[in-house]
């Protein structure tokens, strides 16, 4: 039993040792959470969610838009979508949201349903609100009109 447990401590150290020496100096990895792997960073406030009605622009053409409106507490499941109370086809003329487009009534072959498809029925699958929230990490994405235009100047 002593010996067993003796050994055991025996390896935790090399591991530990093993470890930290993994790490050591220059060899920091670059990750998303602003810290070591060892330390606990303390995380980012979350984003507010905006209720704007202010469209965002889509960053390419089949980006599913995200949501100008709270979606706080909207129930999705068996019983009820509370997003098709307003952007399903039959809901639109009352209370003036967006139709959720064609291809939501498309089933996997391309064909179109009579209602929408099973594939677009959680809604918070694709689609998500506006926060306030910042980039974690900058990045050099641009748009295919910006992409075009340089490509026409070279
Ligand atoms: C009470 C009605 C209502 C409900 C419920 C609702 N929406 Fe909306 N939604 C709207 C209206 C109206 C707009 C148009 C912009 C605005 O006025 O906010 C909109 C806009 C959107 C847009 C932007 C569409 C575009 O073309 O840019 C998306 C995406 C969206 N809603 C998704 C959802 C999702 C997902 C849910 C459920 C979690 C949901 N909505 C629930 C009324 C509603
Ligand atoms: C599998 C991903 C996916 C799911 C699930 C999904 N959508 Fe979409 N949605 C998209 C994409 C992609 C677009 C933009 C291209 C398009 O219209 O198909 C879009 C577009 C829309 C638009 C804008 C339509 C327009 O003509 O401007 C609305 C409104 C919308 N979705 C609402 C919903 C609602 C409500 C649900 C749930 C019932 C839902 N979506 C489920 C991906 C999804």
């Amino acid at each position: 039993m002593i010996r067993k447990t003796l050994i055991a401590i025996g390896v935790l150290a090399l591991l530990s040792t093993g470890m930290s020496g993994g790490l050591a100096a220059e060899e920091k990895i670059a990750t998303l959470r602003g810290a070591e792997m060892q330390t606990l960073p303390v995380p980012p406030a979350m984003g507010k969610v905006e209720n704007t009605d202010l469209r965002r622009g889509r960053a390419y053409p089949e980006q599913p838009p995200t949501i100008p409106h709270k979606i706080r507490d909207y129930q999705i499941d068996k019983r009820l979508n509370k997003c098709l109370t307003c952007h399903s086809r039959a809901a639109t003329a009352e209370s003036q949201a967006p139709m959720v487009s064609v291809t939501h009534f498309m089933d996997r072959e391309g064909q179109f349903l009579a209602s929408i498809s099973p594939r677009r029925y959680f809604c918070n699958q694709c689609h998500v609100v506006q926060t306030d929230a910042k980039l974690l990490l900058k990045n050099d994405f641009q748009d295919v009109d910006s992409v075009l235009g340089n490509a026409k100047k070279n």
